[in-house]
């Protein structure tokens, strides 16, 4: 067996315990213990393939990796818990998997969303390094003249100074009130597709996301299914 040695905050979403973000918070809350001693510093560096690592008691295995893509209706907050009692993705994913979301939509966007239960995939995913594509269709008002959309292959500024890029973008539906427009991008700023429209003087009326990378949405609104071992790949790659 091949040591692997990370920190245990690393190591906690590696084992599909919870997302990277969450895991100082489980940490630092005195109920992960590492080879039987309590551990609250989530930079100690463990051995995941050696080192017995447990939270409650329970010892965290290295668990068989599952992705699941939901068509997320509007309406919906991404969050495990949220404090305005609104509905939230994980009301209409399976229970006891302990998936995450990899990224976030706002509330008002729909489409796909992926869960995991495995933090590399996650990484993988949301790393703007990785620069792995986006696709999201995006209405709104009024009509968009070319020179308009040619800001967002040069780069908009979306406020105090952060520029972003589309990697690509066309109009895809002329309306009366308004034009339907398909972008990709390859980061996950704060609301960007929103703000990228803001910053052209345009207001977005529905926004949706229909691919992540080469993997394209296929379930019904509020609907899930778990991805093959091969699209993991495809994903991944
Ligand atoms: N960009 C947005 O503005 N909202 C989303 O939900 C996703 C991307």
């Amino acid at each position: 067996m091949k040591a692997e040695n990370v920190s245990l905050s690393r190591a906690l979403s590696k084992l599909g315990y919870c997302s990277r973000a969450r895991s100082a918070f489980h940490i630092k809350s005195g109920k992960v213990r590492v080879n039987g001693k309590a551990i609250t510093d989530p930079s100690l560096m463990v051995d995941i393939e050696r080192d017995s690592i447990t939270v409650d008691e329970v010892r965290l295995a290295r668990p068989k990796t599952v992705v699941v893509m939901l068509n997320k209706p509007k309406g919906y907050v991404t969050t495990s818990s949220d404090e305005l009692s609104r509905k939230t993705v994980y009301e209409l994913i399976p229970d006891g998997l302990h998936l995450f979301a990899v990224g976030r939509l706002d509330m008002d966007t729909s489409g796909l969303l992926l869960f995991t239960n495995d933090g590399n995939i996650q990484d993988r995913i949301t790393s703007p390094e990785r620069k792995v594509s986006k696709t999201y269709l995006a209405t709104v008002s009024g009509k968009v003249a070319a020179d308009k959309l040619e800001k967002f292959h040069k780069g908009v500024d979306i406020g105090t100074g952060t520029i972003v890029k589309a990697d690509e973008c066309r109009v895809v539906s002329t309306g009366i009130s308004s034009t339907s427009i398909e972008l990709k991008i390859h980061e996950g700023k704060n609301r960007q597709v929103r703000r990228m429209f803001e910053a052209i003087g345009k207001r977005v009326i529905s926004l949706h996301r229909s691919a992540i990378g080469a993997l394209e949405l296929d379930v019904p609104e509020g609907t899930w299914r778990k991805l093959s071992d091969n699209e993991i790949e495809m994903i991944l790659r």
